[in-house]
């Protein structure tokens, strides 16, 4: 099987996998990069975005996800490969669409609200990255040293997402989204 990327820039393009084994260890290299470039990230928009609340749940996501990369190092270690980052082009265009929201935005709220959707998009992207490796894992038939880091780093997505979700909806922040609708 080949996967082809265009742009040998993004250093995404993969010469070869021809099993499973090296399927998994690819995205768990996507995996590994994704979470060690959105730990700046979170960290970005926890320091930018003015609602205490959603500030607080960037900060705090950005801690267990500094923890998500040292489990990842984990699996690395139990596969006896070193830990690789490669490049993913769905994160560099998530990455690329947030900085031109943040040019193009001057509003504070309105920022928050495109953190939000960002935040969200993010949680649901990175849930469905868990849950290939793990379904990948199973296939493979590796044990709980494997799966079990990638379940917990698959359950704080997900509870990061409800998070962000509850959020949307919840009465403080009806004031806000009152102001931005026209
Ligand atoms: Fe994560």
């Amino acid at each position: 099987m080949l996967l082809i990327v265009g742009d040998p820039r993004m250093e995404t393009t993969v010469d070869h996998i021809d099993d499973l084994e090296e399927l998994f260890h690819h995205k768990l290299a996507q995996q590994y990069y994704v979470e060690q470039e959105l730990v700046e990230t979170l960290d970005e928009m926890a320091i930018n975005a003015t609602n205490d609340q959603m500030s607080e749940g960037f900060a705090d996501h950005r801690d267990e996800t500094r923890t998500q990369v040292q489990r990842l190092e984990e699996v690395f270690a139990e596969l006896d490969r070193p830990a690789e980052r490669r490049k993913t082009p769905i994160l560099d265009a998530l990455e690329e669409e947030r900085h031109a929201l943040e040019d193009a935005i001057d509003d504070d709220d309105l920022l928050d609200m495109a953190y939000m959707n960002a935040g969200m998009m993010t949680e649901r992207i990175e849930m469905t990255a868990y849950e290939g490796l793990s379904m990948m894992a199973t296939q493979i038939g590796y044990d709980d040293e494997i799966s079990k880091p990638l379940e917990s780093n698959y359950d704080e997505e997900k509870s990061a997402y409800r998070e962000l979700d509850a959020m949307a909806t919840a009465s403080d922040m009806k004031s806000l989204w009152d102001r931005l609708t026209p």
